[in-house]
């Protein structure tokens, strides 16, 4: 069809604006920001949604800024490219900071263009993933570049629990410009090209005298280690939006939407043979909770969630018959899988998002306790201990707590029991339900009797073995209906797909209320 001269003059202005804005800072500047690897703010989202699915929204949009001569530096999209896609087929929002345009940094227009996206993803019900390369607030800009990150903290905050939220950190990240991917849900850094610092290492030097590099102020490995900032650190760009990619395929696309069900070849009545012989005879030897795990779940797959951080405690995704559940363990391996601050303060969000998006929850128990010591009591192991008990009893969504071996005192109420509203308590033969350990009980109540005793060593052998006797079985707690059945452990998988089915239709909630006040 021939065109009119008028309307292919038109197509091919276009086509050059589009070629334009397609060109970012320009090569130069692209050359540069590829080196090292990392990919540019297109390429990212290439990667992270379905081929050729995504759909780009204001592409044409520029600040409006005049300070400082800024009138001549334009560029179509003004440093983020901003849109919609899908990934495995299911609607995603996302925006992708354009470092080579004024170094991603944030303008009034360019919170714009990220604030639209947030509320079409709120309205409709979809994820929104920010991936961030940025300078910070443009600086030119001032106050304005300021209400650009208050809005899009305001909408992080109302989309909170309604949509989730997923952030990766693909460059830098400083000053206020953190609190936006924090509050998100999941944070995924770039391993050696990423970092997040409130303060960086120029003004730490000038305040505090330290001396410290940007990777080891706020890179991925410390964010993902020590501090507990990032949920994942990842090789490289590709890995990072792949992962992505990999949790949004346990997430609802809502809090009014069922997680994802995925057809699987693993049977529901797999029999997990070796799990009889996995728990050592003797209680003070350590086993690996995690190995437990994968021989349970659908192809004995699990996406570990701060993997590094807190390992004493493990939070992960995992399907059970096709279902995503939520897995928070304890881990025997590390600190004999006590529960300290970190662990809390880490399973603890977890099991929120869990329950803000309709994840059933499935805990492994094998914990001796809450971690003693001045340094846990001083830093509040009893606020954020609190933490993690408000969140179990707070969680409407189907509850299931295997306990593996011992489950003593607070930490036993804490860790998904059903004293805590949890729906099925399961246990094996070697669990340990009481109080605390035999040897610490028996030290306590019988004190007097041991010191008087002819043989006190002897004595106090043959009264932890009677304690044992009476308290350190899973029959007490079974006989007075804490516990649900005492299983073998062979069984594990098909009890707990079992348990996940009759609860599928679960309705509970909490009374009305504003919101709560969890001890922050
Ligand atoms: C305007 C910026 C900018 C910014 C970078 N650029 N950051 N322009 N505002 N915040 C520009 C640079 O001038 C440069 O332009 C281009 O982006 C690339 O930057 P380089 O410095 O050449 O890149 P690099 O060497 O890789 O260094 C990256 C960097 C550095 C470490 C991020 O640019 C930097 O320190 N930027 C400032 C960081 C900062 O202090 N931001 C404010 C934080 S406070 P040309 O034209 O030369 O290529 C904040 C408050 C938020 O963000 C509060 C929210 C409530």
């Amino acid at each position: 069809m021939e065109l009119e001269q008028a309307t292919q003059a038109k197509l091919q202005d276009l086509e050059r604006r589009n070629e334009v804005a397609l060109q970012g800072g320009g090569a130069s500047r692209v050359s540069k920001h590829k080196q090292g690897g990392r990919l540019t703010a297109r390429e990212r989202l290439d990667i992270l949604l379905d081929p050729g699915s995504f759909v780009e929204m204001d592409r044409f949009v520029t600040h409006r800024c005049t300070n400082f001569g800024m009138d001549d530096s334009k560029v179509p999209g003004d440093g983020v490219i901003t849109g919609y896609g899908r990934v495995n087929g299911k609607l995603v929002y996302a925006y992708s900071q354009d470092f080579t345009v004024i170094g991603g940094s944030m303008s009034r227009t360019q919170a714009n263009k990220i604030i639209k996206i947030m509320d079409l993803a709120v309205k409709n019900g979809a994820p929104v993933v920010g991936l961030n390369d940025s300078g910070g607030a443009r600086i030119q800009e001032g106050i304005e570049s300021l209400g650009g990150y208050a809005d899009i903290f305001t909408r992080n905050v109302m989309a909170s629990g309604v949509v989730p939220q997923i952030t990766g950190i693909m460059g830098p990240c400083a000053g206020g410009a953190v609190y936006s991917p924090s509050i998100t849900d999941f944070i995924f850094m770039v391993k050696k090209t990423s970092y997040m610092f409130v303060t960086g290492p120029d003004v730490i030097k000038t305040v505090t005298h330290e001396d410290v590099t940007k990777e080891d102020l706020g890179g991925a490995i410390t964010h993902s280690q020590k501090s507990g900032v990032a949920h994942f650190a990842c090789e490289d760009d590709k890995h990072t939006l792949l992962m992505i990619r990999e949790l949004l395929g346990f997430l609802p696309s809502n809090n009014l939407d069922e997680p994802p069900v995925l057809p699987t070849t693993d049977r529901p009545d797999r029999m997990c043979e070796m799990l009889n012989a996995y728990i050592p005879d003797n209680p003070k030897k350590p086993y690996d909770m995690l190995g437990l795990i994968t021989e349970v779940v659908d192809e004995h797959y699990f996406l570990e969630v701060h993997k590094h951080y807190a390992q004493n405690v493990i939070v992960g995704f995992a399907r059970l018959n096709g279902r995503s559940v939520g897995v928070v363990a304890n881990q025997p391996q590390i600190l004999a899988g006590c529960l300290d601050i970190e662990a809390s303060r880490k399973a603890a969000r977890f099991i929120r998002l869990c329950d803000s998006f309709n994840i059933p929850i499935v805990s492994f128990v094998d914990v001796p306790g809450f971690l003693p010591g001045t340094d846990q009591e001083w830093k509040g192991i009893i606020t954020h201990g609190a933490k993690l008990l408000y969140a179990y009893a707070e969680a409407t969504v189907p509850k299931i707590t295997l306990i593996t071996r011992k489950a003593y005192g607070g930490a036993y109420i804490v860790m998904g029991s059903k004293l805590l509203r949890s729906d099925i308590n399961l246990a094996y033969p070697t669990a340990e339900i009481a109080v605390m350990g035999a040897e610490g009980a028996v030290n306590i109540i019988f004190r007097e009797k041991i010191t008087k005793a002819s043989d006190p060593v002897a004595e106090k052998a043959r009264l932890i073995k009677e304690y044992e006797q009476k308290f350190s079985n899973p029959y007490v707690s079974a006989e007075l209906g804490y516990t649900d059945e005492v299983i073998e452990p062979a069984l594990t998988r098909r009890r707990l797909i079992d348990s996940l089915e009759m609860l599928k239709n679960k309705r509970d909630i909490m009374p009305p209320k504003k919101h709560g006040n969890i001890p922050l």
